[in-house]
């Protein structure tokens, strides 16, 4: 694991925003695996940042959103669906057809993870998966388990991931399902990028990179992945011993 520990969240978004900017400039029609949250923002706002000034062009890219809240409308504004083109496709020349999700208003969860799943091997795998974590230790939502996950699923959200993202349902209750790409799918990508920010973060990234490899703390898998970069701030690093 690639540790980098800067000040601020703004400054890991343009950190983070280099790598995947980089690939797009390197590999034109790279496959990104995107994440949702309050964690990728600045990173979102950094890419579209190098975006607008030029020589970059996301045409040929192809994404694919980590999860997807069951039984939202895609135009909710708490959907994955709408929080994306709001924080990053809007302000770039992505195409539609490029960027998939899971549906989660499906009526057949199995045949739509087959699908998804199905997808992303067609297009050749992930080349960058995008992260963050949850404070429960999830990773898109993995919830701690008895067993590392393989492909996508539907899960019931924990109370944990209730209390921390029930905050932007100001109207209609959170949902209590979703679903969600699987662990060992998510260590197929070639390379993850993982930020945490903020104090809440600090155990789940200690679990994270210094605690045993367990589906309890879901983010430790990423200790056996051979290309990881995490990016912490000051308070989320704050609890590593090392
Ligand atoms: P957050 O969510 O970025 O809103 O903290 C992260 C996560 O749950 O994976």
């Amino acid at each position: 694991m690639k540790i980098i520990i800067l000040k601020t969240a703004e400054e890991i978004g343009v950190e983070a925003a280099k790598i995947f900017t980089d690939e797009v400039k390197n590999n034109p029609s790279c496959v990104l695996g995107l994440a949702t949250g309050a964690t990728p923002i600045p990173t979102y706002k950094n890419i579209q940042k190098t975006f607008n000034e030029g020589g970059i062009t996301f045409k040929d890219v192809k994404t694919y959103n980590l999860d997807e809240y069951c039984d939202l409308p895609k135009a909710d504004k708490n959907s994955y669906y709408t929080f994306m083109h709001e924080q990053l496709f809007n302000g770039l020349d992505i195409l539609e057809e490029n960027v998939h999700f899971l549906d989660g208003n499906t009526t057949d969860c199995e045949a739509e993870c087959k699908r998804y799943d199905d997808e992303i091997n067609n297009a050749g795998g992930i080349d960058i998966q995008l992260l963050g974590i949850g404070n429960n230790a999830h990773i898109g939502f993995n919830e701690p388990a008895d067993e590392f996950t393989t492909g996508s699923f539907k899960v019931k959200l924990t109370d944990s991931t209730i209390e921390a993202n029930k905050i932007y349902f100001d109207e209609n209750p959170m949902p209590r399902y979703a679903l969600t790409m699987g662990i060992k799918q998510i260590m197929s990508a070639k390379k993850v990028v993982l930020i945490a920010t903020g104090p809440k973060k600090a155990e789940a990234v200690r679990n994270m990179i210094e605690g045993p490899v367990t589906a309890q703390v879901p983010a430790s898998i990423l200790q056996e992945h051979n290309d990881v970069v995490i990016f912490l701030d000051e308070d989320a690093a704050s609890l590593l011993k090392k």
